[in-house]
C-alpha cells in the first residue's frame, strides 16, 4: 500500500465517540484505525541497510555522542508529588474534560510506541551500524516516553496492554522515503506540540490540570532529536528532496497538517483547559513545525493562506457530520457518509494544490530546539 492509498481507504466515518470507561475501551480505542488516530507502519528494512550518512558525518556523529550521553536517563520517573496531584487536579474535571484528556494519552501512548515499535524492527533487521545504532537509541527513546504515558494511564486503571496492542494492531507498509516524510514530520510536530503546551502552562501553572505537562520540555528535547535523526538522513540523499519527492512532500505535509488539525478539533475542552482554543494552538504548532522544517524540505505549505484554514475547517466538519451519520445508523445515512467522505477528499485536493512557499536549504542542517 502506498501513502496516497493508505490515506484514501482509511474509513473517515470510524470517528471516535464513545467513552472510555473501562480498560477494555482503552485497549480497543488504541488498537482501532481512523483518519485521525495513530498508526503502526513496517517498512523496507533491506533499503534502510543501504543507507548512507558519509556526507553528513560531522553532524551525524556529534548526534550519536548526544544520543549517547542519554541526557534523559534519569527524566522519566515521577516525583514525589505526581500521585497526590493527580488526585487533587484531576477530581476537579467534569467527565467531558477528562473523557478529552484520556483520548490525549491514549493517542499519545499509541503514537509513542509506534515509534517504538519501528526502531526497533529496523535495529533487529539492518546491520549497517550508522542505522542500527541510531535506531537503538530511539527505541529506547520511546520506550520511555510510552511507558510513562501508561502509568499515568494506569492511574485510572485504563493501562494499555502494549504486547497485545504490538500483535493485534494491523500494520501499514510504507517504503522508506514515506518513513522518512512521515516520521521526521510526526517527531517535529510532537516538539512542537509538547513544548506549545509545556510553555503555555508555564505562564498559566494554574491551567496546569495534571502533572504529566511538567515533564513535556526535557521529553519534547527527545522528539526534537529524532527528526534532527531523519532530517540528516534526507539530507544525506539529497534525491528523496527533490523532483517528484517535492509532490510527496507536499502530500505528508498536508496530510499530517489536516489530521492533526481535525483530531485537535475533537478535544476542544482539552486546550480550553489550558487556556487557548483548538484552532490558535494548532496554528502556533503549524508555525513552529513549518519553521523547523526549512533545515529539510524545499517548499513549506502557506498557513497563512485564507483558502488553508477555511479547507481545515471543511474538512473538521465534514468529519463531525460522518461520525454522527455513523452514529445514526441507517440507509440514508450510508449515502450521506459517502457523500462526505468524497467532499472530504474534494476538500483534501483543494488544500493540496494551495500555492507552497519555496525554500532554500541551508548548508548546516542541525538545529537546536529552542522555541
Ligand atoms: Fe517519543
Ligand atoms: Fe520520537
Amino acid at each position: 500500500m502506498n501513502a496516497q492509498t493508505a490515506f484514501m481507504e482509511t474509513d473517515f466515518t470510524q470517528m471516535l465517540v464513545s467513552n472510555v470507561e473501562s480498560a477494555a475501551d482503552a485497549n480497543q480505542r488504541a488498537l482501532t484505525n481512523t483518519v485521525i488516530s495513530p498508526r503502526f507502519y513496517t517498512t523496507d528494512f533491506k533499503a534502510m541497510d543501504k543507507l548512507d550518512v558519509s556526507s553528513v558525518r560531522q553532524e551525524w556523529d556529534l548526534m550519536m555522542q548526544e544520543y549517547e550521553g542519554d541526557n534523559n536517563h534519569d527524566h522519566f520517573q515521577r516525583d514525589a508529588e505526581f500521585a497526590q496531584e493527580v488526585k487533587t487536579l484531576m477530581s476537579k474535571l467534569d467527565e467531558n474534560l477528562k473523557q478529552e484528556f484520556y483520548d490525549f494519552l491514549i493517542s499519545s501512548l499509541t503514537s509513542e510506541f509506534s515509534g517504538c515499535i519501528l526502531y526497533n524492527e529496523v535495529r533487529k533487521n539492518v546491520s549497517n551500524p550508522d542505522i542500527k545504532k541510531l535506531m537503538t537509541y530511539m527505541a529506547r527513546d520511546e520506550s520511555r516516553h510510552a511507558g510513562f504515558l501508561n502509568s499515568s494511564l494506569k492511574d485510572f486503571n485504563f493501562g494499555i496492554d502494549l504486547g497485545e496492542l504490538k500483535k493485534s494492531k494491523s500494520y501499514t507498509f510504507f517504503r522508506p522515503k514515506f518513513i522518512f516524510y512521515a516520521t521526521y514530520l510526526s517527531e517535529k510536530i510532537g516538539y512542537a506540540r509538547y513544548i506549545t503546551i509545556f510553555r503555555q502552562l508555564e505562564r498559566h501553572p494554574d491551567k496546569r490540570f495534571h502533572p504529566i505537562f511538567r515533564w513535556f520540555e526535557r521529553w519534547c528535547n527527545d522528539e526534537f532529536r529524532h527528526g534532527e535523526s531523519f532530517a540528516l538522513i534526507m539530507r544525506a540523499n539529497p534525491k528523496l528532496l527533490q523532483g517528484v519527492n517535492v509532490w510527496w512532500i507536499r502530500f505528508f505535509l498536508v496530510a499530517v497538517y489536516a489530521t492533526m488539525y481535525v483530531r485537535d478539533h475533537t478535544r476542544p475542552a482539552l486546550h480550553d483547559a489550558m487556556g487557548f482554543k483548538s484552532t490558535e494552538y494548532d496554528f502556533e504548532v503549524f508555525r513552529i513545525t513549518s519553521e523547523i522544517s526549512r533545515q529539510v524540505f524545499p517548499i513549506i505549505l502557506d498557513i497563512d493562506h485564507p483558502q488553508f484554514k477555511a479547507s481545515l475547517d471543511k474538512l473538521t466538519a465534514l468529519s463531525m457530520a460522518m461520525s454522527i451519520a455513523k452514529a445514526q445508523g441507517g440507509l440514508l445515512n450510508i449515502l450521506k457518509k459517502g457523500v462526505f467522505a468524497l467532499s472530504a477528499v474534494l476538500e483534501f485536493g483543494k488544500l493540496y494544490f494551495i500555492p507552497v512557499i519555496q525554500s532554500k536549504l541551508p548548508s548546516q542542517v542541525r538545529l537546536q530546539p529552542t522555541w
